[in-house]
């Protein structure tokens, strides 16, 4: 019998939700203390990662990097890899201080260290990335978003969680009563692109949805500061966006 009980769940700080997106490299402590402490009140063993909000993608947009095309620009390199750790000092210090015992493995690392992953969780610690700059025959970003899928597939997780700052995927991004509750492929609204992201903004976060949820995982999406986090982990109804697990069904 599978024992789900041991089953971590995945979650992604996202860069709107830990930093003030409209001002450059400012952390927002209020929002990420908060979704902290709903990950510690819904109590179960996580592999974590964060975007990079207004560090990353600020930085990454001041000297033109992106996830589709490789960069010659070192300094853009440079840059962007120390705000990105920069962002996750005050992420891994909340995370301390909330009585989580994290572990950082940047992205480089991190897909060649899925054993240490699995070592760092049986010990009661927890793995966190974050979205970064990588060497892929070439350097380029790597979105948070990206990791997670790798993540899905290879820790076949519960679940995985995009805590936001909206309350899930809104049909219209100014209505949060415009909330889809149910996301399914082929009725999927119209997004407008997001107006600095250099990772794809909400289309790719939904495409890498869908796939996740094709290895048979619910994907949710919700309000990272508020109660709603901690009642998504602990499978009570809650506000936000499912996009249901569906290996067997297609
Ligand atoms: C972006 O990661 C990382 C960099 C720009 C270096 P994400 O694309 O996952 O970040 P958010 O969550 O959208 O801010």
């Amino acid at each position: 019998m599978e024992d789900t009980e041991l089953k971590e769940v995945i979650v992604k700080l996202g860069g709107s939700l830990i930093t003030h997106k409209d001002k450059p490299m400012s952390v927002n402590v209020k929002s990420l203390k908060r979704a902290v402490s709903m990950l510690k009140i819904a109590n179960t063993r996580y592999f974590l990662v964060h975007g990079g909000g207004s560090f990353g993608h600020f930085m990454a947009l001041r000297f033109n990097l992106s996830s589709t095309s490789k960069t010659t620009s070192i300094e853009g390199i440079s840059e962007t890899k120390a705000v990105m750790q920069e962002l996750n000092s005050w992420v891994l210090r909340i995370l301390v201080n909330e009585g989580f015992r994290p572990y950082t493995i940047p992205p480089q690392f991190l897909f060649k260290s899925w054993n240490l992953v699995r070592s760092l969780m049986e010990r009661g610690l927890t793995p966190l990335s974050y979205g970064d700059v990588i060497w892929d025959r070439g350097f380029r970003i790597i979105s948070g978003d990206e990791i997670i899928k790798e993540a899905a597939k290879i820790l076949k997780p519960k679940m995985v969680i995009f805590a936001m700052r909206a309350p899930g995927i809104l049909e219209n991004v100014e209505d949060e009563n415009s909330l889809i509750k149910d996301l399914k492929e082929k009725k999927l609204p119209s997004f407008k692109p997001a107006q600095y992201d250099v990772t794809g903004g909400i289309r790719r976060k939904i495409e890498i949805a869908f796939e996740i949820a094709k290895l048979g995982i619910d994907v949710i999406f919700v309000k990272g500061d508020s109660e709603e986090l901690a009642k998504a982990i602990k499978g009570l109804p809650f506000r936000g966006t499912v996009v249901k697990g569906c290996r067997d069904l297609e």
